[in-house]
Parts: C-alpha cells; sequence; structure tokens
C-alpha cells in the first residue's frame, strides 16, 4: 500500500501518513533480527515486557518474527511529571507479578518514547529487582521531546515531534486501529 491508498475510514482524520503497513513491517522485521542477534546466546530466558495499551500492536507483530524462545508479561503505567523535579515518578496501574527475575532477560516494548519519563522510570525499577539484564525497544521515537536522557536499545524509527496516531497508538482512546501511523490533524484535536 502507498503513501496515498491508505483508504481506510479514519484516514481523513490524518494531515500525512507517517509509517505504511509494509512500512511497519519492514521495520518489525529489523529490530526482530537485531533482537535475535542480542539474545540467542543468553542462557537466561527472555521475557517481552509489554506496556499497555499503546504496544500492543506493535508487540504481537514483533514477536511472531523474533525466532526464540521468549515468554509474554504485561505491565500498565504512567508517568507523571513533579514540578521541575527531573524525573517524576510512574504509577503502576497493572505490575510485572513472577518470581524468576534474576533468571530473566527483560526486553520492554513500548509504541512510543517522548519525554523519556516512563522508561527511564520502569527501567529503574526493573533493575531495582535484580533482574539479569533489561532492554528496551520502542517503535518510534521523539527525541526532540526528550526531559530526561534515555536512548532505546533498540529503536524503530525517530520522528518528528508530531501528533501521531494509529498502530496502536490513540487520540482519545479512538485510532488506535489503524494499520497505519499518521499524522492527527491539528484541527482535531485543537
Ligand atoms: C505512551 C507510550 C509510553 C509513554 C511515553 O503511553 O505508550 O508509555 O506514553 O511517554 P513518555 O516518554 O513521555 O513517558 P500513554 O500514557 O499514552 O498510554 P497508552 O499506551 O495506554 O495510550
Amino acid at each position: 500500500m502507498s503513501k496515498k491508498e491508505c483508504a481506510c475510514y479514519d484516514e481523513r482524520d490524518c494531515k500525512t501518513i507517517l509509517l505504511t503497513p509494509e512500512e511497519i513491517d519492514s521495520i518489525t522485521t529489523r529490530l526482530a533480527r537485531a533482537i535475535e542477534e542480542t539474545y540467542k546466546d543468553s542462557p537466561k530466558q527472555l521475557v517481552l515486557v509489554v506496556i499497555l495499551k499503546g504496544s500492543m500492536p506493535f508487540a504481537t507483530d514483533l514477536m511472531r518474527k523474533i525466532h526464540l524462545p521468549l515468554q509474554l508479561e504485561f505491565m500498565k503505567v504512567s508517568s507523571y511529571g513533579v514540578g521541575t523535579k527531573a524525573s517524576g515518578e510512574i504509577r503502576i496501574h497493572l505490575d510485572l507479578l513472577r518470581e524468576d527475575l534474576p533468571e530473566c532477560d527483560v526486553l520492554v516494548i513500548e509504541d512510543i518514547v517522548d519525554s523519556g519519563r516512563t522508561l527511564s522510570r520502569l527501567t529503574q525499577l526493573l533493575k531495582n529487582r535484580n533482574v539479569n539484564s533489561v532492554k528496551t525497544c520502542t517503535l518510534l521515537d521523539k527525541p526532540s521531546r526528550r526531559e530526561v536522557p534515555f536512548v532505546p536499545d533498540f529503536c524503530g524509527v525517530q520522528i518528528p515531534d508530531e501528533f501521531v496516531i494509529g498502530y496502536g497508538l490513540d487520540y482519545a482512546e479512538e485510532y488506535r486501529n489503524l494499520p497505519f501511523i499518521g499524522v492527527l490533524k491539528p484541527e482535531i484535536y485543537s
């Protein structure tokens, strides 16, 4: 499908199509190969920790391309800044409940890194639980929005500071089911 042929019902709410389904597919394939290369010789259990809700489509596509034994876990977290503090706090709505974390290589799966607060705090929290290793994989990265230093270990693509929707990403909980990633028209949210 070309960028002009994304004839999905909500394409009309998009200013542009940032990533077509085919582009997303090739990104997930590239990430899966890099992930395999990183973990193929590790004796530990690979655990993908999917951060709800936005990462779900990305995680389901990505995990099926990783040709290694792996297990799946879910977390739901939200971050909020605290005044002028550098790192803010993280609220855990759904936690990772397993006791074998020292035997696990955890790979956190995110749809997007924005301020960096969520993954910065979450990776620290997991390290404090004595996980064997913690790495992060994000489909999208907006480095221009960083408020705390954070560099994902695996990154699909860096994008400009635009309001993106689709393939898990929402505006007011809508648009997550779009098969592409688009830039929402400003008149929709302003
Ligand atoms: C998004 C995204 C990350 C976080 C990134 O989640 O999935 O978890 O924001 O932002 P940050 O780098 O500024 O911390 P969101 O809170 O929108 O929840 P959702 O996935 O349920 O839509």
